[in-house]
């Protein structure tokens, strides 16, 4: 079934609807896209210091563009770009995106993938998870694939001649696992309780799936039906790296949709108050019992 007939099935709001396919389409548009020149330095850094590269600039164009068309949008936040930017007056959501997450990875042809957030608000700052719309990823891996979570629906779509098909609507996250991915691996040397957990997981012969792309490694767990994903902080990095409000929140409401669990070692990440466009916060998504454990041993 096609993506527009299944929101359509699922009585989802018909202006949610507009910005789903209108993120579909930018996909779509990313993928014919891709040159030879993708991993290309373009001697910028953005706000949060990363080196930019093509495909960084051409995947926020296109996304910028795609969203900039339609109404229903209020504002637009970009990984890629300092500033809120306004869209609509009259606009309901604000659709905050890291246009293309695993930059590092591109010019060595790993999986990367596309995020999205679309808030219920006019703005982004003062958000938490509750104000979500629908959090949704696209990945570039052998297939191209999309997937939302509305609500505690969930659905995975493949992407065959420019179209998005259904391909899973049933996808789960059992509570215990024997697969983790260690973000931030490095960290052990300074934050001991991460050393703790990772000699954990090592010494009950948990299995390693970690590609160093955040939209690869949770689909993996999504599509095994288990799994931890973790990118803890350190001394000098209290908060870690990924940004709460267009990567954290919008892969934990897809987990947490699927029955997974989510924290900064505190709370949900659901219930963390957005204060700042590109807030760091730690992370750690998965498997119910591995969150848990991250939570007591205090990483
Ligand atoms: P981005 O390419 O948007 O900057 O984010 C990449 C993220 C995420 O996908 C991954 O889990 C993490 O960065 C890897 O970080 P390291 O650079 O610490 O390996
Ligand atoms: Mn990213
Ligand atoms: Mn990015």
């Amino acid at each position: 079934m096609l993506l527009a007939n299944y929101l359509r099935q699922c009585g989802v709001d018909l202006d949610l609807q507009s910005v789903i396919l209108r993120i579909a389409q930018g996909s779509v548009e990313l993928c014919s896209r891709v040159d030879n020149n993708a991993a290309v330095t373009v001697g910028e850094e953005n706000l949060s210091g990363d080196e930019q590269i093509k495909l960084d600039v051409l995947a926020d164009a296109i996304f910028t563009g795609v969203l900039q068309g339609e109404k229903v949008v209020y504002a637009l936040v970009s990984e890629e770009k300092d500033d809120q930017e306004l869209v609509n007056e009259e606009g309901r959501f604000t659709v905050a995106f890291d246009p293309l997450d695993g930059s590092s990875l591109v010019a060595a042809n790993f999986s990367v993938g596309s995020i999205f957030a679309i808030y219920e608000a006019k703005g982004a700052i003062g958000v938490t998870g509750a104000d979500l719309a629908a959090g949704i990823y696209c990945l570039y891996g052998p297939k191209t694939m999309l997937v939302f979570a509305i609500g505690d629906k969930i659905a995975s779509f493949t992407m065959h001649k420019g179209e998005y098909y259904l391909e899973k609507n049933d996808l789960r996250i059992a509570d215990t696992t024997k697969y983790f991915a260690p973000g931030n691996l490095k960290a052990v040397n300074y934050n001991l309780n991460y050393g703790k957990l990772v000699d954990y997981w090592i010494s009950h012969d948990y299995k390693l799936r970690y590609s160093g792309g955040m939209v690869p490694d949770i689909h993996h767990m999504l599509y095994k039906g288990d799994g931890v994903f973790a990118y803890p902080g350190m001394t000098d990095q209290p908060n870690g790296k990924l940004r709460l409000l267009y990567e954290c929140i919008p892969m934990a409401k897809i987990v947490e949709a699927a029955g997974g669990f989510s924290t900064d070692g505190e709370q949900s990440i659901l219930t963390k108050k957005v204060e700042s466009l590109h807030q760091r916060t730690t992370f750690c998504v998965g498997s119910k019992a591995e969150v848990d454990r991250y939570i007591e041993l205090q990483v």
